[in-house]
């Protein structure tokens, strides 16, 4: 399975494409973990990019693609991915479109209230980037990890003046992408909401990429 998972920063794309990737036994290749992988390590792209991604801004779309390209290039690629948070642009989508034809294009669909709740409730194991939220899904000891009981930290751009940054971005930028990929005949839509929880959420993907 071949797969894009879309929607504004904080719908739930990285909580569903976790237990997506194990249903479908397809690697999830998120390319802001990839990102943040490079800034912790202190490669040459991390320095590149982490004043951008501290910021909210978008890392320039010839990096973000040649990341991409070599990632699904990967033998773990053979039988499908999950790309979440890639394409971003329309000149990314179109990249993307002479690499490799998609069969699903998720739309996680949120209202801004809620997004703003769970990026300021978010935290994150700074090692396997397991995500969690202080209200919605806490972990089992206040403040670590369930697995590695390291303490959980909270993304730079998950700060107010970020969040607004990223939001506006979204709108502008990404947004677009929905009407891109619908004429294409590939936006599968789920509309989701700080009621449902993540099981829910996951349950309804399900049925609407069978
Ligand atoms: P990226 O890491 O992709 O950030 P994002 O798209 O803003 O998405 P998030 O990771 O913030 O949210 P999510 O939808 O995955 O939500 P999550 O599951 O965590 O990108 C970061 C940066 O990298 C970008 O700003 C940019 O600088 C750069 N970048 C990345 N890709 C790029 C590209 N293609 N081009 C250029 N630049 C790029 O959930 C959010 C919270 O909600 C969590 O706390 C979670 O526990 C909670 N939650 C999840 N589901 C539920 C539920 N059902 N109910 C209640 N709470 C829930």
């Amino acid at each position: 399975m071949k797969a894009v998972f879309l929607g504004p920063p904080g719908a739930g794309k990285g909580t569903v494409a976790a237990k997506a990737k194990d249903y479908y036994k397809v690697p999830h290749i998120s390319t802001g973990d990839l990102f943040r992988y490079n800034i912790k390590n202190e490669t040459e792209l991390g320095k590149q990019v982490k004043e951008i991604l501290a910021s909210g801004g978008l890392v320039p779309d010839n990096i973000t693609i040649e990341m991409v390209r070599r990632r699904i290039a990967e033998p773990d690629c053979k039988n499908g991915f999950i790309l979440d948070g890639f394409p971003r642009t329309i000149p990314q989508a179109e990249a993307l479109a002479e690499m490799t034809e998609l069969d699903h294009v998720l739309n996680l669909a949120i209202s801004t209230e809620e997004v703003v709740e769970r990026l300021s409730g978010r935290r994150m194991c700074p090692s396997t980037g397991r995500i969690y939220h202080i209200k919605f899904n806490p972990p089992k000891v206040d403040g670590v990890d369930d697995e590695t009981g390291e303490a959980l930290i909270q993304r730079d751009d998950d700060k107010e003046e970020a969040i607004k940054h990223r939001l506006d971005v979204y709108n502008a930028q990404t947004e677009p992408l929905i009407d891109y990929y619908r004429k294409k005949g590939l936006i599968r839509e789920v509309k989701t909401d700080n009621s449902k929880k993540p099981e829910e959420v996951f349950e309804l993907v399900v049925k609407a990429l069978a």
